[in-house]
């Protein structure tokens, strides 16, 4: 049995979590940063890096404390190196260097991207009771969750707020990068696009909020590289930065044609604190409202449309046996809607609380470098831009 305190800090989320054989998830802890970058409009990297500082300790003893262990009881220490925010990363690893240290554990360096792709390993059904009531299981319980050994090669779509990668795992550690983003990533078309629209931050799931009772065909918006001929020369390839244009006309357009110059910021606010009554008074106040849901409506169908499709074609191309789906943009409904509608393999993808930044996915990836022998030295430094490669 392999014991792990894993440690994440690469962005926004101080979090700590106790991972047995790289699957069972004894305790996970997250110190969720939102409220405190909400008026910046996104993340505020030295806020972010203070704010680790502070946490970083209590989320630690948290998470040793959920899983009723002592430091003698663990294996190995393991921590996000990159990529990221190099200010918070530091913070992560100079923790796990000194506790380490201290306590004659070896260390495990993990690299971010990894370890949104092993959040498909981790079984959630084995979260502590007492773990269990910060995360309310939302997610139903589904046996067919967590990759099974027998499942390679397996496509993996990685979605989050800095990547968009499709990539070909054929065992542990060894991936085949098909291909990316060659703009923006996923996660920022929606952040981008959130921000146009004058919803607040986090962008991804305000704008799922208020594409509830929105008609997702109203609006074509653009789906990038999906044309025969840039699909040719650019089969796994994304890009989003056209969607954040098409947005932006889009809300010049009905501006104009509604005549009221204060939308859309005055009607997106209301109708990201009130999911199902937006309070519009008028005919043209619920006109309005209307137009913004139609627009996130769109704006995440066209959106998890490229993301399903290409992950399809991949997976087909290269023969897959089963499909990976992680990140925070794999927390979207209608992205998890239309893989349940379209895929015919066998897919994974984590539960909400697993798909956006946590520690449980670190130490999860960390077990299988740490069974290799992978460990990293007392001079481990951050890498804040890492691209995902075999070991
Ligand atoms: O993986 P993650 O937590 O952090 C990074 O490694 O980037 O991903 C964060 C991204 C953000 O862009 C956020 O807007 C997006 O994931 N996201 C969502 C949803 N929840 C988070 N995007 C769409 N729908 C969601 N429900
Ligand atoms: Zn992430």
């Amino acid at each position: 049995m392999t014991r792990i305190l894993a440690i994440e800090t690469s962005c926004d989320e101080t979090a700590a979590a106790v991972i047995v054989d790289g699957r069972y998830i004894h305790s996970n802890v997250v110190a969720s940063q939102i409220e405190l970058h909400r008026r910046y409009g996104g993340v505020f990297p030295e806020v972010a890096s203070r704010q680790h500082v502070l946490s970083i300790v209590p989320v630690i003893e948290e998470a040793l404390a959920q899983a009723g262990l002592g430091w003698a009881e663990l294996d190995a220490i393991a921590v996000t190196e990159g990529p990221g925010l190099a200010g918070s990363l530091l913070v992560g690893v100079n923790a796990a260097k000194g506790l380490a240290f201290m306590r004659g554990l070896p260390l495990v360096a993990v690299n971010h991207l990894e370890g949104h792709v092993y959040s498909n390993w981790l079984v959630p059904q084995t979260l502590s009771a007492e773990a269990r009531t910060m995360h309310p299981v939302s997610d139903p319980p589904n046996s067919s969750f967590s990759v099974q050994p027998s499942s390679f090669p397996i496509l993996v779509l990685i979605v989050s707020g800095g990547h968009t990668e499709l990539v070909l795992m054929e065992d542990h550690g060894r991936y085949c990068r098909l291909g990316g983003t060659l703009d923006d990533a996923a996660g920022e078309a929606f952040d981008k696009a959130a921000r146009l629209l004058g919803l607040p931050y986090p962008g991804g799931p305000m704008v799922q909020r208020a594409a509830q009772g929105g008609d997702p065909a109203r609006f074509a918006l653009p789906r990038g590289l999906m044309s025969p001929e840039t699909a040719a020369t650019h089969r796994y390839n994304f890009s989003f930065s056209g969607l954040k244009t098409a947005v932006l006309r889009l809300i010049r357009e009905q501006q104009a044609s509604l005549g009221d110059a204060a939308w859309p910021e005055g009607y997106a606010g209301t109708i990201a604190r009130q999911a199902e009554d937006v309070g519009a008074e008028t005919d043209d106040e619920r006109r309005k409202v209307q137009m913004i849901r139609d627009i996130a409506a769109s704006l995440q169908t066209a959106v998890a449309d490229v993301l399903v499709s290409k992950t399809l074609l991949a997976a087909a191309d290269y023969g897959a046996r089963h499909v990976c789906v992680c990140g925070g943009v794999a927390a979207n409904g209608e992205l998890r809607r239309q893989l349940a509608q379209r895929m015919a393999l066998p897919y994974s993808i984590p539960p909400i609380w697993l798909c956006t930044d946590n520690a449980a996915m670190i130490g999860a990836a960390a077990h299988y470098r740490f069974a290799a022998g992978l460990l990293a030295g007392r001079d481990l430094d951050v890498k804040a831009r890492w691209p995902l490669r075999s070991w």
